[in-house]
This record gives structure tokens, C-alpha cells and sequence, in this order.
């Protein structure tokens, strides 16, 4: 292994609340985000500027990223699909964005309505303007172990979006198992033909827990080099787009995996696991963390 610390990337506020079905009031997104960037995060994804049509939940980003705090050393990215929604997240003076694109075609359609070649098509002057500004890019590629309408994905499809990706400027390039159908050799075997194209230490990885592999994944992923993990406070998550697709995995799980394995996270899970509790009462879902759980039953 190289390196001992993990950087984790905090992704409830986006993609765990994004497929809540009852709107979540901002002030409550409010309070979960200025919670998490007070326990060590230093990256905790605000929301996206996507269309209000397509995702409900995230059409009050505008005024989630007005009343946050913003502390010193955090983070608070937002999700961008086209020039429209960089527009908006630059005047909300965000200091880094994400695009996303995918690995399967069926996958591009249903979420973002093009081909994985007009996405990318449509993220480089999203990417230029975006930079030019002093705002840096992340990419996403979703359904990289597997896709909801297209089964298999080969890792070299992966492997050819994410290069694509890292030359549009993109600094790091976040690899999702949207669906969580992956298993750790799969993982292992996706990261080492990535990483044969993009650097490993620009490579996270972003595994939902619909088979409960994702960490077992994620110690496969740890094993190759990756140092960078995207999870959800409560395991909070699915995607409007994959049917049947439960949250992200659960931060304070990765926090404890890691800290039990000598990497280091700076996070403090005590306070991370008491979030979990709390938001998961909040929006009535039960807390999908198991070491959550069991840190609050102490
Ligand atoms: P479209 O319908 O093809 O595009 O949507 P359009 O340009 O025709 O726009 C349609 C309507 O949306 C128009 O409004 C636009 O003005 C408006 P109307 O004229 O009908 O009233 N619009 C916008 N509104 C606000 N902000 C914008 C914006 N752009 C257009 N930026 C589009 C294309 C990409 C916009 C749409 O498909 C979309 O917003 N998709 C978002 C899907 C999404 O957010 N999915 C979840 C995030 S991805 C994910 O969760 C995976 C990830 O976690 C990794 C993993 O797990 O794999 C990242
Ligand atoms: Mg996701």
C-alpha cells in the first residue's frame, strides 16, 4: 500500500438526499452540511445544478450554498451537467464542480438525455470556463462495474471515458459502482486497467452498497493505491436513475474500516455517527450505517 491517509469525499448532501422522494427542507440540508464540515471533512458535495424537472430534491442548491458556513480547508463541490448549471454554480461562488458521465450508453440516456460522446462533448468548455475561473473539475463515471439496463461494462470503456475526462482537465476522476453490483476481484481487476491510463492517486472510488460488497470493494480498491473514497453519512443514497439502487456506502463505516486498518481520515467518527443518527430521524429513513448504529447504541 502506498500512503496512509484516505481522503473521503462526503456525498450525502448530494447524492444521498438527491432520490428522496419528500423534499427535505433546505435549512435541514443546511444543518447536515455545516455538521459534516465540522467533523475533519475536507470535502463534503454541497448539491447539483441540474435540472428542477429531472431531480427535485437538488433545485434549492442556490440557496443551500447561500447559508452554509464555509470554514477554512473544507470543500463544498456541486454537480454541473452543462454550461447552463456551471453559470449558476459559478455565481454561487463555488470553488469546485463536477461533472458526470458514464461507462454504459443506456445509463447516459436516462440520466443526463445524450450520448456518453455529447456529454463529453458538452463538459469541455463546461471544464475550460470552469478552470479558467480558478474552479476545479472532478469527473464522474457512473456504472463502471455494471449498468442497470446494460449488465457487464468493460473495464476498458471505463478506462477510455475517464481519460477522456482527465483531458478535459478534470483533477481527479471518481469511479462509480452506481448500482453496487461489483465484487471485490471485479473492483481490483477495474482499478489496475484505469490506472493503466489515469494516474492512481486521481483516481476515488464511489461504491454504493446495493450488495453489501462496498467496502469489501473498497479494501480491494485501498489494496491497488486508491487513497481517495466517496461515501454518504447514514449510507444515505440511490439514484433516481438505477432503479433499486440503495445509498452510497456509509462514512462512518469507511471511517472505521480505515482507522482499524492504520489510514489515517482526520475525520471524527464519534461526531460523524451522532450526524447519521440525527439526519436519518429527520428525513424518517433508518440509519444505514452499521457502525454508526453501533457507536450510537454505546
Ligand atoms: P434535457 O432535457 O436533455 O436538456 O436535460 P434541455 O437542455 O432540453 O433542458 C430541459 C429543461 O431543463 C429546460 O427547462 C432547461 O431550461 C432546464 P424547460 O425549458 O423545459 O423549462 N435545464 C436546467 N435547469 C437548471 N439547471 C440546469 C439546467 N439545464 C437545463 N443546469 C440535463 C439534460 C442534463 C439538464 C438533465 O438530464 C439533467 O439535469 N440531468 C441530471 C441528472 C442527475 O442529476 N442525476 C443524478 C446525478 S448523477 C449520479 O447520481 C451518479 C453519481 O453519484 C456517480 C455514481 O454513483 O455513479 C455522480
Ligand atoms: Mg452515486
Amino acid at each position: 500500500m502506498t500512503g496512509t491517509t484516505v481522503r473521503i469525499v462526503e456525498v450525502g448532501p448530494r447524492d444521498g438526499l438527491q432520490n428522496e422522494a419528500a423534499l427535505v427542507p433546505t435549512d435541514t440540508k443546511v444543518a447536515l452540511i455545516d455538521r459534516l464540515a465540522a467533523t475533519g471533512l475536507a470535502v463534503v458535495e454541497a448539491g447539483a445544478f441540474v435540472s428542477p424537472k429531472w431531480v427535485p430534491q437538488m433545485a434549492d442548491t442556490a440557496a443551500v450554498l447561500a447559508q452554509i458556513r464555509r470554514p477554512t480547508g473544507v470543500s463544498f463541490p456541486v454537480l454541473v451537467p452543462n454550461e447552463r448549471g456551471l453559470a449558476q454554480a459559478l455565481a454561487a461562488g463555488v470553488t469546485e464542480i463536477a461533472v458526470f458521465a458514464a461507462a454504459s450508453e443506456a445509463f447516459s440516456q436516462r440520466n443526463i438525455n445524450c450520448s456518453i460522446a455529447e456529454s463529453l462533448d458538452r463538459f469541455a468548455p463546461v471544464a475550460r470556463q470552469a478552470r479558467d475561473a480558478g474552479v476545479t473539475v472532478r469527473g464522474y463515471v457512473s456504472c463502471v462495474l455494471g449498468c442497470p439496463y446494460e449488465g457487464a461494462i468493460d473495464p476498458a470503456k471505463v478506462a477510455e471515458v475517464s481519460a477522456h475526462l482527465l483531458e478535459l482537465g478534470c483533477a481527479e476522476i471518481s469511479l462509480g459502482d452506481t448500482i453496487g453490483v461489483g465484487t471485490p476481484a471485479k473492483a481490483q481487476a477495474l482499478i489496475r486497467r484505469v490506472a493503466r491510463d489515469v494516474p492512481v492517486a486521481q483516481l476515488a472510488a464511489h461504491f454504493h452498497d446495493t450488495y453489501g460488497q462496498a467496502l469489501a470493494n473498497l479494501l480491494a480498491c485501498l489494496d491497488e493505491g486508491i487513497r481517495i473514497i466517496d461515501s454518504s453519512v447514514a449510507g444515505l443514497g440511490g439514484c433516481p436513475y438505477a432503479k433499486g439502487a440503495t445509498g452510497n456506502v456509509a462514512t462512518e463505516d469507511v471511517v472505521y474500516m480505515l482507522e482499524g486498518q492504520g489510514l489515517s481520515t482526520g475525520v471524527d467518527l464519534d461526531a460523524l455517527a451522532a450526524i447519521g443518527g440525527w439526519i436519518s430521524t429527520s428525513i424518517n429513513r433508518p440509519n444505514a450505517s452499521r457502525a454508526g448504529r453501533a457507536l450510537l447504541a454505546k
